[in-house]
């Protein structure tokens, strides 16, 4: 992009997503004069990290339709949250969430700039941006892993992420408009999703497609650039998955802090480089379930083996009664235990 094009990006993008903006549950159409609600724009910022806005659409309407204010989301039950969020992965964010909607409900309402943003339990620059200029029309720049693709294409920049991100916050920086600054940080984000997509993008059909240094190059499709990360260990671990007479299951919440901190699981072994020893976590007669689990973590893959059994009624420990258990409350890796324990021991029954 020549440099003296860039007070020419801003209308380009808002006229496009003045007709194109995609339809998602948190948004106001562009042009209306309804303002955002920052509590789902809020949420919903929260939700789209790591996560695409396919997944977290059902999440969003969902959590909104049970606690539909910030208020509503602070009196909630950390583990009736924690179960709403079950299946979106990174469960640090739904409890840094409940904390941030404590906070946010005994002072009142959300801070109107990222400085008091910043301030809040769970939300970082990224987040603390991308309320401002959404909810609350400030002329923050907003940079997700769209507006890096967007920005590295029109500038045909070829340093490899990470290293290029404040070169590409820059450029995303220069090119944010006064006016409509919420629409047209949702406008790059869009543009991101729809057209300068990963592989195979829609140049042809670009409103920016005169400006774009990458296109006139040639590489478009092969930027932005990425150092190469490790590869990612292998570990194991061994889970019980036992089930009482009366259907109940034996489960245990996991501690706050580490991965699935605070989400309800099947009691088990660390997950380590070696093939770990068996460790029951009650005495019974645990079989081996053949076949294994396997999740990948941010860090690590994970092959889980099963033991399953059927306990007693006197057998100690935490059940979850089998009309209050659904595995939807569970965590991915939990919820694929289950369905492998869960079907070894139907068979055990029958035979
Ligand atoms: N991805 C993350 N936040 C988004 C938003 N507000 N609009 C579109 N895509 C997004």
């Amino acid at each position: 992009m020549r440099d003296t094009a860039a007070p020419e990006i801003a209308p380009l993008l808002l006229d496009w997503y003045d007709r194109h903006a995609r339809d998602l549950p948190w948004r106001v159409p562009p042009g209306s004069d309804a303002r955002a609600d920052p509590y789902r724009i809020w949420l919903s910022e929260v939700m789209l990290q790591q996560t695409t806005v396919a997944a977290v659409q059902g999440y969003f309407l969902r959590f909104t339709a049970r606690w539909p204010t910030v208020e509503a989301l602070a009196a909630a039950e950390d583990a009736d949250v924690m179960a709403e969020w079950a299946g979106l992965g990174y469960y640090a964010r739904a409890r840094n969430l409940l904390a941030c909607a404590r906070v946010l409900s005994a002072q009142g309402g959300f801070p109107r700039d990222s400085d008091g943003l910043l301030k809040l339990p769970g939300i970082g620059p990224y987040t603390a941006a991308a309320i401002a200029a959404i909810a609350f029309d400030q002329p923050e720049t907003v940079v997700d892993g769209n507006v890096e693709r967007v920005m590295a294409r029109l500038f045909d920049e070829h340093m490899p992420l990470p290293a290029a991100k404040p070169v590409l916050t820059a450029h995303a920086a220069r090119l944010t408009p006064r006016m409509r600054p919420g629409d047209y940080a949702q406008a790059v984000m869009d543009l991101g999703a729809t057209i300068c997509t990963p592989r195979n993008p829609a140049c042809g059909i670009c409103p920016l497609m005169r400006h774009c240094a990458a296109r006139v190059a040639g590489t478009a499709a092969s930027l932005p650039h990425k150092t190469r990360k490790p590869a990612k260990p292998v570990r194991q671990g061994i889970a019980y998955i036992g089930q009482r007479r009366d259907g109940a299951w034996l489960m245990e919440r996991r501690p706050a802090r580490g991965l699935l901190g605070g989400m309800l699981g099947w009691p088990g072994t660390g997950w380590t480089d070696a093939p770990p020893n068996d460790a029951p976590p009650i005495a019974a007669d645990w079989q081996v379930v053949p076949g294994e689990v396997r999740h990948t973590f941010t860090h690590f893959h994970l092959r889980l083996s099963l033991r399953a059994a059927h306990l007693p009624m006197s057998a100690p420990g935490h059940f979850v009664a089998a009309e209050l258990f659904d595995p939807a409350d569970l965590p991915t890796l939990m919820r694929k235990a289950h369905a492998l324990g869960a079907a070894h021991l139907s068979q055990m029954e029958a035979s």
